[in-house]
């Protein structure tokens, strides 16, 4: 499964990494300037025609042809190209995110970066890797110097407080925080250290499920925003390098 994983992330990466430089159609789904290309829609195809050739009973979760044989006990999730709205525009800030989950519990992720040439890879236990090199999450223990990085959803969920209001008060009290638009890759950058920490609400399971993987497995921690352990199918994520996650769920809610 793991060969299989990696060949397949390859291969969709470099479907996208050429389509990046050529035509390609764009059209809106639900939401506020939520695309999706051609591009994106031929990448799920290859990832889920190859899995699919090589193990015919596993179900597939994925963003653009949705869920497929959903109670088999191992199943693919998937994200064609995370950071769509990157990819329209040019901007080479995206990715392919693939997740194996078995019986809901993820045992292994890829997220691959075709124009970095960056594939981070995990597996549950095993630890995590940027280009076959062992990862780690920064080790940073003062939240004052934190490095951060979030996303905002195309539909804005009904919370009590509203997200955009939480990163104002953030960024009001001098934190550096970056919107990359791919949470796939900011989960990542997490796992590598680059980052301290990542929060988001409204994530999906094909956005998150790879790059959480990522984290744990770099000794990070990732949760809801009541700290709860997380699961694929939380709708709001904050992954740390562990040390600061309380400090930020602290800075988040307070
Ligand atoms: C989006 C990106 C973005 C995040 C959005 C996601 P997409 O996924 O991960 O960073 O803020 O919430 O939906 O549409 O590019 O696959
Ligand atoms: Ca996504
Ligand atoms: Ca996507």
């Amino acid at each position: 499964m793991k060969e299989v994983l990696l060949s397949t992330i390859k291969a969709a990466g470099a479907l996208v990494k050429e389509g990046f430089s050529q035509e390609f159609e764009i059209s809106h789904k639900d939401g506020i300037n939520n695309l999706v290309t051609t591009i994106d829609k031929a990448s799920e195809e290859l990832i889920v025609q190859t899995i699919k050739a090589h193990f015919p009973d596993h179900g597939f979760v994925g963003e653009e042809f949705g869920n497929e044989n959903e109670d088999a006990e191992y199943k693919w999730i998937i994200d064609p190209i995370d950071g769509t709205v990157n990819f329209a525009h040019r901007v080479p800030l995206c990715c392919v995110s693939i997740a194996l989950a078995r019986n809901e519990e993820v045992i292994m992720g890829a997220v691959y970066n075709p124009m970095m040439n960056e594939l981070f890879f995990a597996e549950k236990g095993k630890g995590a890797f940027l280009n076959d090199q062992r990862i780690s999450v920064s080790s940073k223990s003062t939240i004052q110097n934190a490095f951060l990085v979030t996303g905002f959803p195309y539909h804005f969920p009904e919370t009590k407080v509203h997200p955009v209001d939480i990163f104002a008060k953030i960024v009001k009290q001098g934190f550096p925080v970056r919107r990359l638009g791919s949470a796939a890759l900011d989960l990542c950058w997490v796992a590598c250290g680059r980052f301290d920490a990542f929060w988001e609400f409204n994530l999906q399971a094909w956005d998150i499920a790879a790059g959480y993987l990522l984290v744990e497995e770099a000794g990070g921690k990732v949760t809801n925003f009541s700290n709860q352990p997380y699961t694929i199918w939380d709708k709001e994520s904050l992954a740390t390098n562990k040390v600061l996650h309380e400090d930020m769920l602290q800075l988040l809610l307070s």
